[in-house]
């Protein structure tokens, strides 16, 4: 296992939309695992490949907030199915875009569907951090951030730091 530099904005990368995976193979095995290392080490309860620079439809996510028990997952091809009319309000942050948090709105309870590593295709319903993790981690694949769903005023202000920081860098 391998830990893998993170992307961070104003990376376009981010704004790519991820290619379904077509097939299991060792190489998904290993990405998977490389992104559960990325994701504990960071750390974050959430992360889309595209966040290593794999522009391909896998999420690893563990909201167990626990050292010592651990609950990965890790879901291919991931799709909600259904969403709850009501919303509910949580602060989210993103490894993305590091230390920055703000709350955003989202439905409540959702119902998803994704193929686990053995290829077997669950279905699961979800609601409170995990129901707000799956759609977090699911817009990622379609190259949303939750930044979006901010006022615009906000979304320029964080992203206007983040492009003088990769300036910044650049140059040193
Ligand atoms: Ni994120």
């Amino acid at each position: 296992m391998t830990i893998r530099p993170l992307v961070i904005i104003p990376d376009s990368k981010l704004r790519l939309i991820s290619e379904p995976v077509k097939e299991i193979t060792s190489e998904i095995r290993q990405l998977a695992d490389d992104m559960l290392e990325t994701m504990y080490d960071a750390p974050g309860v959430g992360l889309a490949a595209i966040q290593i620079g794999i522009p391909v439809r896998m999420v690893t996510m563990d909201v167990s907030k626990s050292e010592d028990e651990r609950q990965p997952m890790v879901l291919i091809n991931p799709e909600i199915l259904w969403t709850s009319e009501e919303k509910r309000i949580y602060e989210e942050g993103c490894l993305s875009i590091p230390e920055y948090y703000e709350e955003v709105e989202r439905p409540d309870r959702v119902r998803f569907r994704y193929m686990d590593l053995q290829g077997e295709t669950v279905e699961q319903d979800a609601d409170g951090l995990l129901a707000t993790c799956v759609q977090h981690e699911i817009d990622h694949l379609n190259g949303v951030l939750f930044i979006d769903y901010l006022s615009k005023l906000k979304r320029d202000r964080v992203m206007t730091k983040f492009k003088k920081a990769a300036r910044r860098e650049a140059g040193a």
